[in-house]
């Protein structure tokens, strides 16, 4: 895992456009899942914000807390998306409750999508999630000052071929 030090919610923004940048759009055929994790107020939202600007939301991008997820339509960008998801699954108490959403088929190939908490869908149903996308993990640490983020990613190695 990589990782770099934020001092505010701009920079951490900044890593986000970065990370979104390293990934190999061309070579990947399945959905692109950043897993955000860390504590409250880590910096995920900012994180996920930052994504959707960049794959060019028009509207503005609300945490989607109370919802699970919010999809938006993709502006211009030069990767090809035409959707971001949004989720946040603070509120989940385990996959199930997902699989009643039919989580799993909300994903598509023309998506890029930020999960907010994915450690509550529970290791089993995660793994299963893994399967079908391709996934970059991000974790949020509090740094020694107020607003120092310390962000560790690391992208899916593919066996691209
Ligand atoms: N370096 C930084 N990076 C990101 N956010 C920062 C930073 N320094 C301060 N902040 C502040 O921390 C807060 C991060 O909030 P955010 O909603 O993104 O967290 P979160 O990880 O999504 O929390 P939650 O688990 O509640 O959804 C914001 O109020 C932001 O202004
Ligand atoms: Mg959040």
């Amino acid at each position: 895992m990589e990782s770099t030090l934020t001092k505010s919610p701009e920079e951490t923004a900044k890593v986000a456009v970065n990370i979104l940048s390293k990934v190999e759009f061309k070579k990947i055929n399945k959905p692109i899942v950043f897993l955000l994790r860390g504590e409250l107020g880590g910096g995920k939202t900012v994180f996920a914000k930052s994504i959707g600007k960049t794959l060019g939301v028009k509207e503005t991008i609300t945490s989607p807390t109370f919802v699970i997820f919010n999809e938006y339509r993709a502006g211009k960008n030069m990767w090809g998306v035409n959707r971001f998801l949004h989720f946040d699954l603070y509120r989940i108490e385990n996959g199930n409750e997902l699989g009643e959403i039919g989580f799993l088929n909300l994903f598509g190939k023309d998506s890029v999508a930020c999960v907010e908490w994915p450690e509550n869908m529970g290791e089993k149903y995660l793994e299963k999630f893994r399967k079908m996308i391709y996934s970059i993990d991000v974790r949020f640490e509090y740094g020694e000052k107020k607003c120092q983020r310390k962000i560790s990613f690391g992208l899916e190695k593919q066996n691209f071929g």
